[in-house]
């Protein structure tokens, strides 16, 4: 855990402001690389995960963008109305589990809203290793659009666009049609609201397999963050034998937590990693957002995924 000074707070478009936080004695933060979100602890338990969107090259601060959202749970508010300059906040190191692909030909990253944030950092680091990238920014208008300066400063030979849809997505990017026809080395990148996550993993579905990525900030679908199975589990601790029934309604986090056995959580939804274990044996109902499939051959996030036979081994 880290406490971060917040040295400066700025307004970045309508409802975003960006927050630059740097450690209290000028000291270089944990090193990053593109896609790597940070856990904000705000206070009354709210722990919110946020994207890093300064060029991850720079080790004396952390740049995160955070949109006031008026349905939210409190995180985005707290953070807008109560967090000040020069206060200091506790966050957790850096993690990430949206990199960059190594060896692509080009790279396409579409970011939408806010979701522009880990889609900039990658944009930075590719541009500073000279890689072929397109981004692609879908905002409501410019005023919605932050870091548009910023932005268009990496956009040298046209690598970095623009779209407004006014608030209508039916004017918007045509995103089916921008990815149409690319190389099959190709990678794209992609973070938005859950419309334009659906409308990228349709334009993708038959992208080769391992070259796509994408980080939701919200699960797809709200009901699925609270399913915790209509039916009891059983799992298996590898190191002692020990055996935990999962009940119908209760995550397998929780239980192994009650237990003693100290995982780690954030989001409690999915999206984030924090509570990432290893199995070795026995069928998951993988409930996640991030896993590829061959991570899911080998992990699974206890906040969410349930065992689905008889039992599941895990390493721990
Ligand atoms: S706590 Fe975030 S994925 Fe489980």
């Amino acid at each position: 855990m880290l406490s971060l000074l917040v040295r400066q707070i700025r307004f970045e478009a309508i409802g975003v402001n960006s927050y630059e936080l740097v450690d209290p004695a000028g000291a270089d933060l944990p090193a990053v690389t593109a896609g790597t979100h940070i856990d904000l602890m705000l206070g009354d338990g709210i722990v919110r995960q946020y994207s890093l969107c300064n060029d991850p090259a720079e080790r004396h601060r952390y740049v995160i963008a955070v949109l006031l959202e008026g349905q939210g749970k409190g995180g985005s508010r707290r953070l807008h109305e109560t967090l000040h300059v020069q206060d200091q906040v506790s966050v957790s190191l850096p993690r990430n589990n949206f990199a960059l692909a190594n060896g692509a030909s080009q790279h396409v990253l579409i970011g939408g809203g806010i979701g522009i944030t880990p889609l900039k950092a990658m944009a930075h680091a590719l541009a500073s290793r000279g890689a072929e990238f397109e981004l692609h920014y879908c905002a409501k208008s410019p005023g919605h659009a932050s870091f548009r300066n910023e932005l268009a400063g990496l956009g040298v030979e046209g690598r970095v666009a623009f779209h407004y849809d006014g608030g209508d997505p039916a004017n918007g990017l045509d995103i089916a049609a921008l990815l149409r026809g690319r190389a099959a080395d190709s990678h794209v990148y992609y973070c938005g609201p859950r419309g334009f996550m659906a409308a990228c993993a349709a334009a993708t579905a038959d992208w080769p397999a391992g070259t796509v990525h994408c980080e939701h900030f919200k699960a797809p679908e709200p009901e699925r963050a609270v399913v915790q199975g209509t039916e009891a589990s059983m799992v298996q601790i590898s190191s002692t034998g020990l055996r935990l029934e999962i009940p119908a309604g209760r995550s397998m986090v929780d239980v192994l937590n009650d237990a003693g056995l100290e995982v780690e959580t954030s989001c409690v939804s999915g999206l984030c990693g924090s509570c990432k274990v290893r199995y070795l044996s026995g069928e998951v109902d993988h409930q996640d957002f991030i896993l590829s499939e061959d991570e899911r051959t080998e992990y699974l996030t206890t906040c969410v995924s349930r065992a689905k036979g008889p039992v599941l081994v895990l390493d721990l």
